[in-house]
């Protein structure tokens, strides 16, 4: 149960559908409530707004979904505002192909012979949540038909730019990157097709590299002006589009970026991602288990990336070999990994570490890939999903 006051957002909160029967229905219900509060306008802008305004108090107001299972405390994002996360259309789309699944799901509804009655209600409510999306979406006037999401990250650019070793001190100018991105619909029936959504990690990573580019190592003097990136289990492509539209701003010129995955659905939502920002950048596909390296893959590169990419206990051991195929004999991996405490992602914590142990087989030159640094990097607040605690920073290079 979330304290009070607090408000979940659809997807921190929200059970997963695609099995049913492993839910109760008391999860069911309390999802459902939780999205009839958040969203139906009758109940909220007028019952709860002006006595918000009046100072009432916020625990009997605010909705407080019982503990779906799925999330725990963490999720909470006690500053997340009424009316912004009505307003977020990516929740709200989530949302939506939450309740369609529902309604077309609900013969399998973990309900018994005697509850039809309840299906009925449930189904009549979760008809009634998606009538009300409509009348919202006129109300504010936008096309919320797609998943559009727009990112902007603030660059900083610093005097001594050309020293990987960067101070606050010497910041120079600010310069905003932005990326839109289509954030396509997962679907329910293949559960392999998760980069089609931009996963926390991705949007920690791009603020680093903007906020703190020397932490990176980013810089025309540590890359030269014409560096080979490739990006590892892209996704929707946010960090290589970031990655393209900052590089020239410091003095990056020429760089060749490969942004790569393995699902078909997502190289195709990448590869529109790329073209909707008009950046310079290709796609490739390139699966970690079996890596096939031709071009464009078959020249080293200076720079490896990859977030999120590790949530199965054989995906580190992969990612190490492929790198160990990819990456120059002076280049750096970059590996943000998210850190999920609980449930069946806790088994691959330490999986990168162990992956880069050292105790694996060596190059001929009796070289082999290690974590040359590690450093923990706090959530943020509004960004990542409801399990996930925080994110730990590999830099793994050649020793
Ligand atoms: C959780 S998503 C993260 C996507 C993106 N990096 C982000 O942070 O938003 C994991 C990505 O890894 C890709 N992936 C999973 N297994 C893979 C494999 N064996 N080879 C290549 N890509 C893979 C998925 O298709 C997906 O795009």
């Amino acid at each position: 149960m979330s304290p009070a006051g607090h408000l979940l957002s659809p997807t921190s909160s929200l059970p997963p559908l695609r099995s049913l029967i492993t839910l109760n229905k008391e999860q069911i219900f309390s999802a459902i409530d939780n999205l009839y509060e958040l969203y139906c306008p009758v109940s909220l802008p007028r019952a709860v707004k002006s006595q918000l305004e009046h100072g009432k108090a916020r625990d009997d107001l605010l909705v407080q979904p019982a503990d779906s299972g799925y999330v725990s405390e963490d999720d909470i994002d006690s500053e997340y505002d009424l009316d912004e996360l009505r307003a977020d259309a990516f929740e709200r789309n989530f949302a939506i192909r939450w309740l369609t699944t529902l309604i077309a799901n609900a013969e399998e509804l973990p309900l018994s012979d005697e509850d039809e009655r309840e299906r009925e209600q449930t189904v009549d409510k979760a008809s009634f949540i998606l009538a009300s999306f409509t009348k919202l979406a006129d109300e504010d006037d936008e096309d919320d038909s797609g998943i559009t999401r727009d990112f902007s990250f603030e660059l900083s650019l610093f005097s001594n730019q050309g020293s990987p070793r960067l101070k606050e001190s010497s910041v120079r100018e600010k310069v905003s990157i932005d990326v839109r991105l289509n954030d396509a619909p997962q679907t329910t029936t293949d559960h392999t097709d998760v980069g089609l959504q931009s996963w926390g990690a991705s949007i920690v990573f791009s603020d680093l590299l903007c906020s703190s580019p020397g932490r990176l190592e980013l810089s025309r003097e540590t890359l030269g002006s014409s560096p080979r990136i490739i990006e590892l289990g892209a996704g929707t492509g946010l960090v290589s589009l970031v990655l393209a539209k900052a590089l020239p701003h410091f003095g990056v010129s020429d760089a060749t970026l490969i942004a790569t995955d393995y699902h078909p659905a997502v190289l195709e939502n990448l590869q529109s991602n790329i073209e909707l920002n008009r950046a310079s950048v290709e796609t490739c596909f390139l699966d970690w288990s079996a890596p096939i390296l031709e071009a464009p893959l078959d020249l080293l590169a200076d720079m490896l990336v990859a977030t999120d990419v590790v949530y199965a206990p054989e995906h580190a051991m992969w990612l190490r070999n492929c790198a160990t195929r990819l990456l120059a004999p002076k280049g750096v991996f970059w590996l943000l990994m998210t850190i999920r405490p609980n449930g069946r992602f806790e088994a691959v914590i330490d999986s990168v570490e162990a992956a880069f142990n050292g105790s694996y087989s060596k190059t001929s030159d009796n070289r082999h890939l290690a974590i040359l640094n590690m450093e923990g990097v706090e959530k943020r607040r509004g960004v990542g999903r409801g399990d996930e605690s925080g994110y730990k920073l590999f830099r793994i290079g050649w020793t």
